[in-house]
């Protein structure tokens, strides 16, 4: 038994256990535990690995006086206290190219939803429908979809358009003049992106600069027809300002993953025929749950036994 400690907190792939054990670390799996429990026992571990269930409060980090390192099997670390975390000198890290590929699937998935109204198709002919006529739909092929934000996610969209025969347009203030993007993309300016577009997909993140940004000023400069996807961050588009985008004819359609309060409830988006919506799943894939708890483990290994750090959210 080694004399590093790991509790695994939330669910996540076996494989990760195996990992950190095979590495050397002592690992135990204790999930669903109550903050008082937890409080209870963190003071014996030297990493704590979550997914978004744990809550690691300033009042747990309190207790967790062993505590090196927190990881987020995943991407976002809002149920992590990272000030916190900081203030204490504990780690924090995520594992974000694991869900690269499945958040990409769901908006590319969302693209051929809008244009061919699948899922209202779907509904209406397993309830007995045969509404052919309603179900006009519109064809991906020769249409200009402009990706905001070309990172990890950003960027396999960008080169799964391109290869469905889409005009690829990429705005990222990240990307240089000389920035090497997939075949077939297009770098331009946030203005042109958005009034050339007949698909808008959002890859940035939620910052206090991107909050709100699709609001009415923005929606109001999209191409008439097109449709949005948001697989990113709710908060980054204004769901009133989206509303009555959409009511009004200006826009043709959206496609939703995240919204601005989670779990959304029966939001006024949903009375409109042309919005379709999912409960935050973009990383929900068994490969992306089984590769971020690989990363996962993969980080705890190198920073508790090597000392090496890599995917840091926090700088200690
Ligand atoms: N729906 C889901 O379940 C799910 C899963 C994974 C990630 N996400 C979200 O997807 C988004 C992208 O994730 P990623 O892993 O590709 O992140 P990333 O950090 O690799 O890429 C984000 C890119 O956005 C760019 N950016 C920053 N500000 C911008 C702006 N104002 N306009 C345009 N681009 C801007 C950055 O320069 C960066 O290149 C994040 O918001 C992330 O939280 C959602």
């Amino acid at each position: 038994m080694s004399d590093i400690k790991v509790l695994v907190a939330d669910d996540m792939s076996h494989d990760a256990v195996d990992i950190m054990s095979k590495g050397g670390l002592t690992v135990d799996v204790n999930t669903g535990l109550a903050p008082d429990k937890l409080g209870e026992i963190i003071g014996q571990y030297h990493g704590l690995a979550v997914r978004s269930a744990t809550k690691v409060t300033a009042a747990i980090l309190a207790k967790a006086t062993a505590l090196r390192i927190v990881g987020r099997a995943g991407v976002g670390v809002d149920n992590i206290d990272v000030p916190a975390a900081t203030a204490r000198k504990v780690q924090v890290i995520n594992t974000p190219s694991g869900n690269a590929v499945a958040a990409g699937e769901l908006a590319i998935g969302f693209l051929f939803a809008l244009a061919r109204k699948i899922p209202q198709a779907s509904a209406s002919t397993t309830s007995g429908g045969w509404e052919k006529k309603k179900f006009m739909g519109v064809e991906l092929t020769g249409k200009t979809l402009g990706v905001v934000g070309c990172g990890s996610i950003g960027r396999g969209v960008a080169e799964r358009g391109a290869g469905l025969k889409m005009r690829v347009l990429a705005y990222d203030p990240a990307l240089g003049a000389d920035a090497d993007l997939p075949a077939g993309v297009e770098r331009v300016g946030f203005d042109e992106l958005i009034s050339r577009s007949d698909f808008v997909t959002l890859h940035l993140p939620l910052l206090p600069a991107t909050k709100g940004l699709f609001g009415k000023d923005t929606l109001g400069k999209m191409k008439k027809g097109s449709y949005l996807v948001n697989c990113a961050r709710g908060g980054i588009v204004d769901e009133n300002a989206l509303y009555e985008a959409l009511k009004s004819g200006h826009l043709a359609g959206a496609a939703l993953d995240v919204f601005e309060n989670e779990p959304c409830g029966q939001v006024p988006l949903f009375e409109l025929e042309n919005v379709l919506a999912s409960p935050h799943i973009g990383a929900s894939t068994k490969e992306a749950q089984q590769k971020v708890a690989v990363e996962l483990a993969e980080v705890f290994l190198d920073f508790l036994k090597n000392g090496r750090l890599r995917n840091a959210v926090n700088k200690v």
